[in-house]
């Protein structure tokens, strides 16, 4: 035995790839961005390109779809999820990452850290700039997730989401910008570590260790409607939401999760058809708590409190497929962090 490998061998973290898709893995078409595809490279090609970068992990991955996350939905998040199961019972596996897409990462992260106990550490990543861009941030993304992943303090800490050198919670992360690579922000906390390829710097202890799942993974989720607030709103839209058959309503409101007095009215009623109302606010950062612009006691409603309107539906959905219709119940799990 050469004196050092068996060491090494012993703390090199076994890393699993699930593949979804996104920028990270597609191909500009020109500087310019336009012919832009998601999905193009295919995990044997990342596994290898990152093998080049000298990182020190063995990875191994596999392919659950090749899509741009405006695509991703129930099939792919339940492959997900049996994959992650499958990757936490397999003890030759230390860390998982899923690379994806960044426009609907948050939901993703959200969906699983709500279904997943807080074990080996999950971490999303995806990339603003295609890998043939100029200024390409996919493989220093990547070697960041593989650092957070392959290190023993990230256990506990729920799934994580890497971006630009910052390590951010599911329950606080979202996408801020369109474009720009400094896109993902956090709220209420910012990021819990920063990241680099040469280093990694938590903030606070793990809060979850040994905490199991809060909802079990659901057989359906169901149809939960975000129906979004504009000022010269009548209540059509909240009208349409539960013609489709909507099982729950989210109010992308203004400011504190505010609508107009018809839609407001709209909404009470389908509280008391039995279909729950959330609501959130379509302004970028901040609280909506109960009772202040609105009577939430008096129409039923739930404060979404921290969580934007695509992470309340996600609650929410798993609020209904549990059988939780108690608006106290629903509150408590809004007001959980
Ligand atoms: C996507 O979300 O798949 C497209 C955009 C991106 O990955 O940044």
């Amino acid at each position: 035995m050469i004196p050092g490998i068996e060491d090494q061998t012993l703390t090199t973290p076994r890393i699993t790839i699930l593949a979804t898709g996104g920028t990270i893995a597609g191909s500009a078409g020109s500087a310019l961005g336009r012919g832009y595809r998601a999905g193009q490279i295919g995990i044997d090609e990342m596994v290898a390109a990152a093998g080049e970068l000298g990182l020190v992990a063995a990875l191994s991955g596999e392919e659950i779809a090749a899509v741009g996350s405006q695509d991703i939905g129930w099939r792919e998040w339940q492959a997900l999820y049996h994959a992650i199961e499958r990757a936490f019972a397999d003890p030759a596996v230390d860390g998982v990452i899923v690379t994806h897409g960044t426009d609907t990462a948050e939901e993703t992260a959200w969906l699983l850290d709500l279904t997943l106990p807080a074990g080996k550490p999950v971490v999303l990543v995806g990339a603003m700039r295609p890998a043939d861009a100029v200024g390409s941030d996919g493989m220093r993304n990547f070697a960041n997730a593989v650092r957070v992943a392959g290190d023993p303090a990230a256990h506990g800490r729920g799934v994580l989401v890497v971006m630009g050198d910052a390590v951010f919670a599911a329950s606080d992360v979202r996408k801020a910008a369109t474009s720009n690579i400094d896109a993902f922000k956090g709220f209420p906390r910012g990021p819990l570590a920063l990241v680099s390829p040469a280093s990694l710097d938590w903030f606070a202890p793990a809060a979850k260790v040994g905490q199991g799942a809060r909802f079990a993974w659901p057989g359906v989720l169901p149809r939960v409607e975000i129906v979004y607030a504009h000022a010269d709103m009548d209540a059509a839209p909240v009208e349409s939401a539960l013609a489709m058959g909507a099982r729950g309503v989210v109010l992308a409101g203004l400011g504190q999760g505010n609508a107009s007095a018809p839609v407001l009215d709209a909404l009470e009623g389908a509280v008391t058809k039995g279909v729950p109302v959330v609501r959130a606010s379509r302004v970028d950062e901040g609280y909506v708590d109960r009772n202040v612009e609105v009577d939430d006691d008096a129409r039923g409603f739930v404060a979404a409190r921290s969580f934007n309107p695509q992470k309340a539906r996600v609650l929410l959905q798993l609020l209904i497929a549990s059988g939780v219709s108690d608006p106290a119940a629903m509150q408590a799990a809004f007001d959980r962090r």
